[in-house]
């Protein structure tokens, strides 16, 4: 009875203690960066790392606003024999630790993050950081560290909800609690670290993500098809409400590049694993919904093996303007294009503000090129006067014409393509 009060005791104080608040130093915007995860799973090292971080540089990745070179799950850290001390990465793959290779980082004027989990080891087997929070938080601040994703295996039977919380507050969930205690250690560092958490949409995190940490996964892991894009987009778009500076639904890695030639023999079903299984028009949505939806933009892919094609969509400068815009960090939301737009799952139209205006984005979810049409009026926000130019985020031209707000825009769309267009009052 005695310990048992206790417990209940010292659970509860936890549950009413009040969370240290996420660094507002970092994580304002989406982050912008690269993984290595999509495209060498757990066969990392510093070459591979610092060869990314390089071709941020000679790619233009880095003009174009990329920052975050994050290392993923993958021997990353051997397990101290005592733990008394730190986790240590692996000597053979990280010869300079992590450290150094933070350095390295650093001196491209570049960021780095890396990975661990709120469970007692990584879904690579590796130790996680369960109960040792503070002290692998330390760690990560003494490396340099810049961004923590947080991952959700291996999570004690004890420390599972299986039902709803107490009073229904999900930030008082057992899941909320594991990943606010490594966000109270991330805040007690002297570095800003911003902090993802890799909760694969349970626990609603959407409610409280923003209490604990920068951002969110609004799912599980990204997969290269077509139909995990159309899904994770529905996912989001019923809680776009919680999208804002310092505070984003995370839709997952990108899946803009090409399959992982070390994995095809490995894994011959390339919907199952990372990269090269989109069309153009796929990839062109896939940027643009992450973009539109302001969700994390993190590539997955060996960035050396990217075409011109793909460089381009992912280095497009106006939806990249719209996801980092530092006046408005509200995500576009669907709209009702015409009195008599059929409704779709995921919605097609879609509306949002930037400091340079009204955009209107526009996702073909059907299998063939079609006609989508949407009144200038219906656009919230735009009203019922004025004259228009229509202006293509992707070519960065106008239309030919001018359109008044009771007008009717109607364009081809390729099949599951999306229009990106900036409606530019004269
Ligand atoms: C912290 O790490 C040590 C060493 O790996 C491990 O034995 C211990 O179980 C961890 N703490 C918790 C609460 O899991
Ligand atoms: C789960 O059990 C561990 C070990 O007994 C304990 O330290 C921890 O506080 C428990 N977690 C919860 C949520 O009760
Ligand atoms: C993607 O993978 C699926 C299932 O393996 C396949 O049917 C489809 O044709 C692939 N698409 C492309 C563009 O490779
Ligand atoms: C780039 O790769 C895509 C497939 O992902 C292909 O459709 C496209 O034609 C390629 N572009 C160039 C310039 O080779
Ligand atoms: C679109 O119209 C339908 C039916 O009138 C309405 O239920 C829905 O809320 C509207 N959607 C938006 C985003 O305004
Ligand atoms: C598009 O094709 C897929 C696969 O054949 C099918 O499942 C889906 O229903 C089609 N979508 C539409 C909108 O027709």
């Amino acid at each position: 009875m005695f310990s048992r009060a206790l417990a209940l005791f010292s659970l509860a104080s936890v549950v009413l203690g009040q969370s240290a608040s996420p660094s507002r130093l970092t994580g304002r915007l989406p982050a912008l960066g690269w993984n290595t995860w999509n495209a060498y799973r757990c066969n990392i090292n510093e070459a591979k790392v610092l060869g990314a971080a390089n071709q941020f540089l000679s790619l233009g990745l880095k003009d174009a606003g990329y920052q975050y070179v994050n290392i993923d799950v993958g021997l990353l850290v051997e397990q101290d024999e005592s733990r008394s001390g730190r986790i240590i990465p692996d000597p053979t793959k990280f010869p300079n630790g992590i450290s150094g290779l933070a350095d390295q980082i650093h001196a491209l004027g570049l960021k780095i993050g890396i990975y661990s989990d709120a469970g007692t080891a990584t879904c690579a087997g590796y130790p996680g950081s369960l109960g040792n929070e503070t002290i692998d938080a330390a760690t990560f601040s003494d490396w340099g560290i810049d961004y923590l994703k947080y991952d959700n295996c291996n999570v004690p039977a004890n420390w599972t909800d299986s039902t709803s919380p107490p009073g229904g507050d999900w930030y008082n969930s057992n899941s909320a609690l594991r990943y606010r205690q490594m966000g109270d250690a991330l805040a007690a560092q002297p570095r800003p670290i911003q902090y993802e958490l890799c909760i694969w949409g349970r626990a609603n995190v959407w409610e409280w993500g923003a209490r604990v940490g920068h951002s969110w996964r609004m799912s599980g892991d990204s997969k290269p098809t077509w139909s995990y894009i159309t899904s994770i987009i529905k996912t989001n778009v019923a809680h776009l409400d919680y999208t804002n500076f310092w505070s984003h639904n995370d839709m997952d890695m990108m899946e803009i590049g090409v399959f992982p030639s070390s994995l095809s023999s490995a894994a011959p079903d390339r919907s199952l694993l990372g990269n090269g299984n989109l069309t153009v028009e796929e990839q062109r949505t896939h940027f643009a919904a992450w973009a539109f939806l302001k969700s994390p933009i993190l590539l997955g892919t060996d960035l050396s093996k990217l075409n011109s094609t793909q460089l381009d969509i992912i280095k497009n400068k106006e939806l990249l303007a719209f996801h980092q815009d530092p006046i408005i960090g509200t995500a576009a939301t669907p709209f009702n294009a015409t009195s008599s737009a059929p409704t779709t799952s995921p919605p097609e139209y879609y509306s949002g503000a930037s400091s340079k205006g009204l955009h209107v984005f526009i996702i073909n979810t059907g299998n063939a090129t079609d006609t989508k049409t949407f009144t200038l009026s219906n656009v919230p926000g735009l009203g019922t006067s004025g004259t228009f130019k229509v202006h293509d985020m992707w070519t960065g031209k106008d239309f030919a014409g001018t359109y008044a707000a009771s007008d009717d825009f109607s364009v081809s769309v390729e099949a599951h393509d999306t229009a990106a267009y900036l409606l530019k009052r004269v």
